[in-house]
């Protein structure tokens, strides 16, 4: 792949991933590098034109002091440090708010071309892939999400039928989700597609199972065995397709950040169904894959989607999962994304959604008294989920939501709209 790529070298700052964004989105390309790289492996990463030394807060190991390695300086590459006070000339002591123009000055210091762009990545990728494919075939747990879906139309596009998708159908998925990959992926890109319908499945091993991590265990558990059981149908299947983003890389920890959380991957997969792995999505931020699938043709329904847990509906419709529950969770949660939309809110609000208590309260309906369930809207905004603060919802907008769902999903007779930041309260009410 020729491109030209700025290294940021982490000296345990918390902004290394935000400052490789940032170079991105100007047209560089920028990865990140532990801080102790050999001059000359840096010096022979491909097509690396400049150096960003990013000092932070988390330079001690072990009580010891960490510094790159001092021959980084006598490469002959232009080199920006970045809050590092010490021996070296620093160009910036602290990154102010607003990094752009710095960042202009450094990427024009190095004369090299701005070549990095989603429409050459995915050039570059695709070739990538068949390279490492060869003509081998691959296999694919294709969920509907963002990555696993961005993954699918790159490796449409670069072997078509060499990969096999496979659909798991769990029943915890929201209205229309299954339908729309066996559209998008099945019939519009001619897919290789496996729709596993696995709903009685899961729901029989789901039933009367109230606490919420046994829930997520038996959820995880089975997807793994369904999974498995499709990918021992499929013979000759050497090769793994993986949704994996950068994030994920670089919270599995470097030298001086500890580690957030474990790189996930098929972790759970028996012994012999040994695969290798294609993580074509692997150096990209979230809004780059994205753009990735936009440029690849995805609707954005699937493209811009909200975050969506693993466990699904799962753990939204609290409690011992019951059908009843599950279909007043799947119809208020259909009626709220469409009048999100409706409002103009689809892409403002960072995640909303409805859950389903397993208690009921009393309410009135055609003069009689009615015994039905209660529906709970959580509209929330963060920026990493770790806190999250309440969508200021209009008044407007939650009665318009709140008589329709009370007129159009039997079964419930109330509506209640959470009011509880996180923290105390968790986004997930389990
Ligand atoms: P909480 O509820 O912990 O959620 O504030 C933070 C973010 O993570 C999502 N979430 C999950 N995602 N598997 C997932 O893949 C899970 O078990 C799970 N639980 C919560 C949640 O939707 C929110 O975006």
């Amino acid at each position: 792949m020729n491109r030209s790529m700025i290294a940021i070298l982490d000296l345990g700052s918390t902004e290394n991933a935000a400052v490789a964004r940032e170079i991105r989105a100007l047209g560089m390309y920028s990865e990140i590098f532990a801080h102790d790289i050999e001059p000359e492996t840096l010096k022979n990463l491909p097509g690396v034109v400049g150096v960003v030394v990013n000092g932070g807060v988390n330079n001690v190991v072990d009580g010891e002091k960490i510094d790159v390695n001092p021959g980084i300086y006598d490469l002959g590459l232009p080199v920006l440090t970045a809050c590092h006070e010490g021996k070296h000339p620093a160009d910036v002591n602290e990154w102010p708010e607003d990094r752009t123009e710095i960042l202009n000055a450094f990427i024009e210091k190095t004369g090299a071309p701005r070549d990095w762009n989603i429409e050459n990545f995915i050039e570059g990728e695709i070739e990538l892939l068949r390279k490492q494919i060869g003509s081998r075939k691959v296999l694919l747990a294709l969920s509907g999400g963002v990555d696993s879906s961005v993954v699918a139309a790159m490796l449409i596009k670069a072997i078509g039928k060499q990969l096999t998708c496979v659909h798991v159908n769990h029943g915890l998925l929201r209205k229309g989700e299954p339908e729309e990959v066996v559209r998008v992926f099945g019939q519009e890109l001619g897919a290789n597609l496996v729709y596993v319908d696995a709903v009685d499945r899961f729901l029989d091993k789901l039933a009367g199972v109230a606490d919420p991590e046994k829930k997520r265990r038996i959820i995880g558990g089975e997807f793994i065995r369904v999974f498995e059981e499709e990918a021992r149908k499929l013979s000759g299947i050497e090769l793994l397709g993986q949704g994996t983003i950068y994030p994920d890389i670089i919270e599995s920890g470097t030298k001086t950040a500890k580690m957030v959380k474990s790189h996930h991957n098929v972790g759970g997969l028996p012994e012999d169904l040994k695969f290798e792995l294609v993580e074509p999505l692997k150096m990209l931020f979230k809004d780059e894959v994205r753009a990735c699938g936009k440029a690849l043709g995805l609707p954005d329904s699937m493209v811009y989607r909200q975050p969506f847990p693993g466990p699904g509906l799962g753990v939204r419709c609290l409690g011992a999962i019951t059908r009843d529950r599950l279909e007043i969770v799947r119809e208020s949660d259909a009626i709220l994304r469409e009048e999100f939309k409706n409002f103009g809110l689809e892409g403002k609000v960072w995640q909303y959604f409805t859950a389903v208590p397993d208690f009921k309260s009393v309410g009135v309906k055609n003069h009689a008294r009615a015994f039905e369930y209660p529906v709970i809207i959580r509209a929330v905004n963060t920026i990493d989920a770790m806190t999250a603060s309440i969508e200021e919802l209009e008044w407007p907008v939650l009665q318009k939501i709140t008589k329709r769902i009370l007129n159009e999903v039997p079964g419930c007779c109330r509506v209640l709209y959470d009011l509880s930041p996180k923290p105390v309260a968790t986004i997930e009410w389990e």
